[in-house]
């Protein structure tokens, strides 16, 4: 028998609030999927007690967390150790606990970019520049997995340019500088006649939040446009896309994606994302 056959394993998602995460849907579906003995839960932790809670997921027997807002940057400094990729980003989106010691690690990055290859197969990385709106941790994920990945160009617009240029500057330490420019918010509509790509970070466009007000007029028909948005699933950037006849990704892909290495590496199970595990969560996003 296995380690990861011998006893019930407990994972959860810790964040606050938390009331709203798909995560304990997702997992557990794959949970039974595969009749694994484990479970998946949602963990209200108030920022103040993130600390004592990670620091005690060895003693609860818990193997492993995904970390959502606030907790995403401020778990660092209370885990053993931290993958590179995660400290590029600059945000821990999931914890695994092996002999008692903590690790940290980012799938959003690789959420973000293998959902975007599965939905946009004839999309190519070096074929020209991107566009990215928002300077938030989501953006430094696509920002990251964009540049390893060959894009020649990533411009940023972002409502408050300076939150940009931060990141301009935390990136020119990994990256050629040229390759990560900053444009003013009211340039967005001019600066994407030559993009391949634009994608939305933000939470405009969200359910219950303001529209993306934006002028795709000069965006090539061979772009593809992305939102992270996946509440609604068809934002009105994504349908005012798809009516001009681009290609365009939804943001549940990313959620789904950025979930099966952590899942495999806290159950030893590999999981596959396909229309059955898409089609139960968005019945989560009805209820
Ligand atoms: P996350 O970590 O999920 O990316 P965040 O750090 O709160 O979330 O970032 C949210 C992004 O949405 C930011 O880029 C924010 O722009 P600012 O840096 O100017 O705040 C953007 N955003 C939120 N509301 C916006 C609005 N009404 N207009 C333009 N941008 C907005």
């Amino acid at each position: 028998m296995t380690q990861h056959e011998s006893k019930h394993m407990q994972a959860g998602v810790v964040g606050w609030p938390i009331g709203h995460s798909l995560s304990p849907r997702l997992h557990g579906y794959w949970l039974r999927e595969h009749g694994i003995d484990g479970d998946y839960q949602a963990y209200a932790v108030k920022p103040e007690n993130l600390k004592d809670f990670i620091r005690s997921l060895p003693a609860q027997g818990i193997c492993g967390v995904n970390l959502t807002v606030p907790h995403k940057e401020l778990v660092f400094p209370f885990l053993n150790y931290i993958d590179d990729l995660a400290r590029k980003i600059g945000a821990v989106n999931f914890v695994r606990v092996e002999d008692d010691k903590l690790y940290g690690g980012n799938t959003d990055g690789y959420g973000f970019l293998t959902n975007l290859q599965e939905n946009a197969p004839t999309w190519r990385p070096t074929a020209g520049p991107v566009a990215i709106i928002g300077a938030g941790g989501a953006a430094r994920a696509a920002v990251v997995s964009l540049l390893e990945s060959g894009v020649p160009e990533v411009r940023l617009y972002n409502r408050t340019k300076s939150r940009a240029e931060k990141l301009g500057q935390i990136y020119a330490e990994y990256y050629d500088p040229a390759r990560l420019t900053v444009g003013d918010w009211v340039d967005l509509s001019s600066g994407l006649s030559d993009i391949t790509l634009l994608v939305n970070t933000t939470t405009l466009g969200m359910k219950g939040q303001p529209p993306l007000e934006i002028d795709l007029s000069r965006l090539p028909n061979t772009a593809v446009v992305y939102d992270i948005v996946y509440n609604p699933l068809e934002t009105d950037l994504l349908r005012a896309a798809r009516e001009r006849g681009n290609v365009i990704v939804d943001g549940l892909g990313m959620l789904l994606y950025q979930a099966a290495p952590a899942f495999e590496a806290w159950f030893g199970q590999k999981v596959k994302v396909d229309p059955a595990v898409r089609h139960y969560v968005l019945k989560g996003l009805e209820v």
